[in-house]
């Protein structure tokens, strides 16, 4: 293997959003109100999990997130009808969390958070969710894992598993104010092509 790869995993590892392998890609996020956006997902086969296209998946998913730049992906975004996410919340962009096939299995309290979505650019709104979770998933080496999970990691998971759903924080707005989000985003997308 010549040099320049034994250090790559390492600084990829360090610095995953600047640093690009040749073989990740750029994924298209789906954007409000596209319709594909509204699929159900369904269940990842976990058998599957450690097929290379699987995990290439992943990591272009990530790269994605990294660079858009967001906190959470859910396949649904990059229409992947599949049930799982890529997750990280760090400032350091150096946690990445992957959840295959998430339930929630409870749910505590309630909080009210600036949400933000990456199928909705540019459109922030006050959305109430638990405040307390437990999920359970399986992660990327296809082991089941379970953890509690509470502030802005609760929201997250809870958002990208509404994706999963085909459901959008958008859907939590009165139906006046989606009409707004809708109107406006049509008319950046009409500036984007003019410009
Ligand atoms: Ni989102």
């Amino acid at each position: 293997m010549p040099a320049a790869l034994h250090w790559a995993p390492a600084l990829a590892a360090m610095f995953p959003h600047a640093f690009r392998t040749p073989t990740m890609a750029l994924l298209t996020i789906l954007e409000f109100p596209d319709a594909r956006l509204r699929t159900k997902a369904v269940p990842v086969d976990v058998a599957g999990i450690a097929a290379p296209e699987f995990q290439k998946r992943l990591d272009d998913m990530f790269e994605t997130m990294y660079d858009a730049p967001g906190i959470g992906l859910a396949a649904s975004q990059v229409d992947v009808h599949q049930r799982f996410m890529v997750i990280d919340i760090s400032e350091e962009k150096n946690s990445p969390m992957v959840f295959i096939n998430p339930e929630i299995l409870g749910k505590e309290g309630e909080e009210v958070c600036q949400e933000g979505c990456l199928s909705v650019p540019n459109i922030f709104a006050d959305v109430t969710r638990a405040a307390n979770i437990r999920v359970r998933a399986t992660d990327r080496k296809g082991a089941s894992f379970e953890m509690d999970a509470d502030g802005l990691l609760a929201v997250c998971i809870q958002h990208e598993m509404d994706h999963l759903d085909g459901k959008l924080f958008v859907d939590y707005l009165s139906p006046l104010k989606r009409e707004m989000v809708k109107k406006k985003l049509a008319k950046a997308a009409r500036e984007k092509k003019a410009a």
